[in-house]
């Protein structure tokens, strides 16, 4: 028992010094840039239309529960969406946004998302990672930008986001501005 005992003693103290190394290392990130917009463009693929050629989000499985659900509450969408520069969705293509939304309201909409805005056009290229909550209600909504790579590496903030236009024609359409202010 002993030596167990001061063998992790010995474990122990080697994983501090480790960390106190670690802690020692005064890597500093490349600045990248502190604010940056893309707008991302979203049409909904609905079996009524069977728009199978001009669709980029799907919704999932509803869940299989016997009671109403008007907020459609536990259903997911995953999309790939164009990211332009500009609100227009003939404007000029920075990359894509992939992830998902999930409602999460039983008492409004509520679309939780995760994603990664793929830049790959333009002068800052790379990843940024993309969470949080948009209440529908909101006109402006603030998610987190928590990580990136390449020209974002380090990247952290928030991302402002507000609805900029949406068609509820089937297939339903909409265009959503993220703003970012980022710190690294
Ligand atoms: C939904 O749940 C009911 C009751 O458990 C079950 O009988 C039915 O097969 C389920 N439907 C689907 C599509 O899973
Ligand atoms: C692009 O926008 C135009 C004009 O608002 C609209 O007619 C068209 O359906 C949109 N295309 C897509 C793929 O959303
Ligand atoms: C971003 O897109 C580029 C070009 O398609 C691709 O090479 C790269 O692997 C993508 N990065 C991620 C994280 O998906």
């Amino acid at each position: 028992m002993a030596t167990i005992g001061f063998l992790s003693l010995t474990v122990l103290l080697i994983l501090s010094a480790l960390s106190l190394t670690d802690a020692k290392c005064n890597r500093k990130l490349p600045c990248g840039p502190s604010s940056f917009t893309f707008y991302l463009h979203n049409t909904v693929y609905n079996p009524a239309v069977d728009n199978q050629d001009s669709f980029n989000s799907i919704y999932g499985v509803p869940p299989n529960i016997s009671f109403p659900n008007p907020f459609t509450f536990g259903v997911m969408n995953t999309f790939e969406d164009p990211l332009t520069v500009g609100p227009s969705n003939s404007s000029s293509l920075l990359g894509k946004g992939q992830g998902f939304y999930l409602l999460n309201s039983f008492t409004e909409y509520t679309l939780f998302h995760i994603f990664t805005a793929n830049i790959t056009e333009g002068d800052f290229k790379g990843t940024i990672d993309i969470f949080g909550q948009m209440r529908e209600v909101d006109p402006v909504r603030y998610l987190t930008v928590v990580g990136g790579t390449g020209a974002f590496l380090g990247a952290r903030g928030v991302a402002i986001n507000t609805l900029v236009d949406i068609d509820h024609t089937p297939p339903a359409k909409w265009t959503l501005s993220f703003e970012l202010q980022l710190y690294y």
